[in-house]
């Protein structure tokens, strides 16, 4: 078994390329064919796992150059299974920023999962909600993103000479944005649709902080998902995301930010997050047998 340590993590984008190829190849020997669609799960999200039947898996341990997430909610574990007859890559958890790793770490996992061969990802997330129209326990689809975190995990990667600078002007795919809304009245669970400002943590925000985002026009806040959109957008795949509004944000109500509170939003709306997440799965494979069909 191979534990992965922060010195073997490597930072230059041919390096990158190599390591995610070569991991890639190992998850080849230990998982049968990757399906087309990978989905990973941050908290409040971990309730399809009792939908799913797993076929294979393998710990983030045993996988070089996958950062172990150390925070609790997050398994740390790649999971080949069915939703709903539909076949799927589960990442269980994600590492963050905050937790130390470098942004070329967390977002190690997206280059491999281009490696596969996956053209669609689902990222899922927990956040805080600014928009006073979301209550705690609503979802969010994000329809763009800030990124307050201070760093772009493109930097310092050597560009191409013919896209030097990466077009961010649509990261999350619409067409699937349909799909999620279309998925959400299935489940009757209430989605909005709104922008995700991504700070680097660990803390919570300052109410200040939270009034300036509402300004700039953000409706939640959270600590993950836009670098790996964004590498996932390098590597060509289409994104989707989505967030469980797990708290008031810092300073729109009484009460203060706790990731008990955190954690605890999330068990309580693990059945509708399951339900959204499963009946999005079943719209996606009727879309793409549909354009598949067409073709
Ligand atoms: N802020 C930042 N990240 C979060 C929050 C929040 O209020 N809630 C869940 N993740």
């Amino acid at each position: 078994m191979r534990k992965t340590t922060r010195s073997s993590q490597p930072t230059h984008s041919a390096t990158l390329n190599t390591a995610a190829v070569r991991t890639a190849v190992r998850i080849r020997r230990l998982l049968p064919e990757p399906p087309p669609l990978a989905i990973v799960l941050g908290s409040g999200f971990d309730g399809i796992l009792g939908q799913i039947t797993a076929i294979a898996q393998v710990s983030y341990e045993d996988l070089p150059g996958f950062p172990t997430p150390r925070i609790q909610g997050h398994a740390g574990k790649l999971l080949l299974g069915r939703v709903q007859g539909v076949l799927v890559l589960l990442l269980c958890g994600r590492a963050h920023f905050y937790e130390g790793h470098t942004m070329a770490e967390i977002t190690f996992p997206i280059r491999v999962l281009a490696e596969l061969g996956i053209s669609t990802l689902l990222l899922t997330n927990a956040a805080g909600g600014i928009n006073p129209r979301f209550r705690p326990g609503d979802f969010m689809c994000l329809t763009d993103h800030l990124n307050f975190m201070g760093v772009n995990p493109l930097r310092g990667q050597r560009p191409s000479s013919e896209a030097p600078f990466l077009d961010l002007s649509t990261v999350y795919d619409r067409a699937l944005i349909r799909q999620l809304r279309a998925a959400a009245r299935q489940a009757k669970v209430r989605l909005h649709a709104g922008v995700y400002a991504a700070v680097s943590g660990p803390t919570y925000e300052t109410p200040a902080e939270i009034r300036a985002f509402a300004k700039l026009g953000a409706d939640a806040v959270g600590m993950s998902t836009v670098p790996e959109a964004i590498v996932a957008r390098q590597c060509g795949l289409r994104v989707a995301a989505l967030s469980c509004i797990a708290n008031r944000a810092a300073g729109t109500s009484r009460e203060p930010v706790s990731h008990a509170e955190v954690l605890a939003m999330g068990k309580r709306v693990q059945q509708q997050s399951s339900k959204l997440v499963a009946r999005f799965v079943g719209l996606y494979s009727l879309e793409s047998f549909r354009a598949r069909r067409s073709r």
